[in-house]
C-alpha cells in the first residue's frame, strides 16, 4: 500500500478550486478504495477526501459482487459526502455521480456513453463503468457520511477479461481505439470529480436529472427486473426526482423502482 507522492502531488493541485476543497490520496495497491476510506470517514475525514488505486485486490461491486480491478487499466476511485439531511437522497447522488462520469468521458474523449438504471455505464451494449455508493448512518438515522465508489475500465487486460465478464465488458481503450488513456487517469479523475461537485452542490435543483434521462439506455424501452424473486416485464417511461425509475407495468399500473437491477433492454413489443 504505497503511497505515489508524485502523481498524488499533481493530481491535488489539479483538484484545487472547486466548489468543495478536495484532497486526493493516491495508492499502488489497496483492497478497495471504498473500505479505506471508510476507515479515514470513521476517523473524521472531511467531505472531499478522495482515494484513488492504481489496482484493488477486493474491488466490491452492488449486492457483493467482485469488481474486477487488476493493475493500471482501470480507474478505481471513492469520494467522502457528508451531506446534509435535508439534501440527503441515495438515489440523486448515485444519478448525480453517473452523469458526472458521463460527461467527463464525454468532454474528455469525445466518446458519448449511456447511462444505465441505476449506476451503469454502458457502450456498446456493454459496461464500462460501475458506481457503488455506501453509506453510513448514526442513531438518529440521518446520513452520516456517504462513500462514493466509482470504477471505470481503462484497457482491456493482457490476458483477457475474466470469464465471467468477457463478453459483458469494455473499456476506454477499446471504444477510442487508442491504448494511451490509460495514461490519463489523473484528467479523469480531476474531471469527475469537478462534475460531480457541480451538480452535487445544488443537488436539490436537480439539474442532472434531465442529462440522466436524456443519456438514459433504459428510458423508452421494455425492460425486465425482478421483484420479491419474481421476474417481471415492464415498460420504462421516467425517472423521478428520487431518481427512481417509473416503470408501467401490465397488472400493477405504474410503480416506481428506488433498487434493483434490471436486465435485458429490448424495444417496447407489448400493449397494453
Ligand atoms: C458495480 O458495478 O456494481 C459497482 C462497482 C463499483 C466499483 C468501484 S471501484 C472503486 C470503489 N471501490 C470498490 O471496492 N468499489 C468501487
Amino acid at each position: 500500500m504505497k503511497r505515489k507522492l508524485d502523481a498524488e502531488k499533481k493530481l491535488n493541485l489539479a483538484l484545487k478550486n472547486g466548489p468543495v476543497a478536495c484532497k486526493a490520496e493516491w495508492y499502488d495497491v489497496v483492497s478497495s478504495t471504498n473500505d479505506l476510506l471508510k476507515e479515514s470517514a470513521q476517523n473524521g475525514a472531511p467531505e472531499g477526501s478522495i482515494i484513488l488505486s492504481d489496482m484493488q485486490t477486493k474491488g466490491r461491486g452492488r449486492t457483493g459482487r467482485l469488481f474486477y480491478s487488476p493493475k493500471d487499466i482501470g480507474l478505481y476511485m471513492s469520494i467522502l459526502l457528508r451531506p446534509h439531511q435535508k439534501m440527503f437522497e441515495p438515489g440523486l447522488i448515485t444519478a448525480c455521480a453517473a452523469v458526472s462520469v458521463q460527461r467527463a468521458i464525454l468532454k474528455l474523449y469525445s466518446l458519448s456513453v449511456k447511462i444505465k438504471w441505476v449506476n451503469d455505464l454502458y457502450a456498446d451494449g456493454k459496461k464500462l463503468c460501475g458506481i457503488l455508493a455506501e453509506g453510513h448512518f448514526n442513531q438518529s438515522g440521518n446520513p452520516d457520511y456517504i462513500v462514493l465508489g466509482i470504477g471505470i475500465n481503462l484497457a482491456p487486460p493482457e490476458d483477457g477479461y475474466a470469464p465471467e465478464i468477457a463478453g459483458i465488458c469494455t473499456s476506454l481503450s477499446e471504444l477510442t481505439e487508442n491504448r494511451e488513456v490509460v495514461l490519463s487517469k489523473s484528467e479523469l479523475c480531476t474531471e469527475i470529480v469537478k462534475e460531480f461537485f457541480h451538480f452535487y452542490t445544488h443537488l436539490s435543483d436537480l439539474s442532472f436529472l434531465d442529462i440522466y434521462k436524456k443519456e438514459s439506455c433504459v428510458l423508452g424501452n421494455e425492460v425486465t427486473y425482478v421483484q420479491n424473486g419474481i421476474t417481471k416485464t415492464a415498460f420504462a417511461i421516467d425517472i423521478d426526482e428520487r431518481a427512481r425509475l417509473v416503470l408501467e407495468t401490465k397488472n400493477e399500473g405504474i410503480i416506481a423502482l428506488s433498487s434493483g437491477e434490471i436486465t435485458h433492454i429490448r424495444p417496447k413489443t407489448y400493449n397494453e
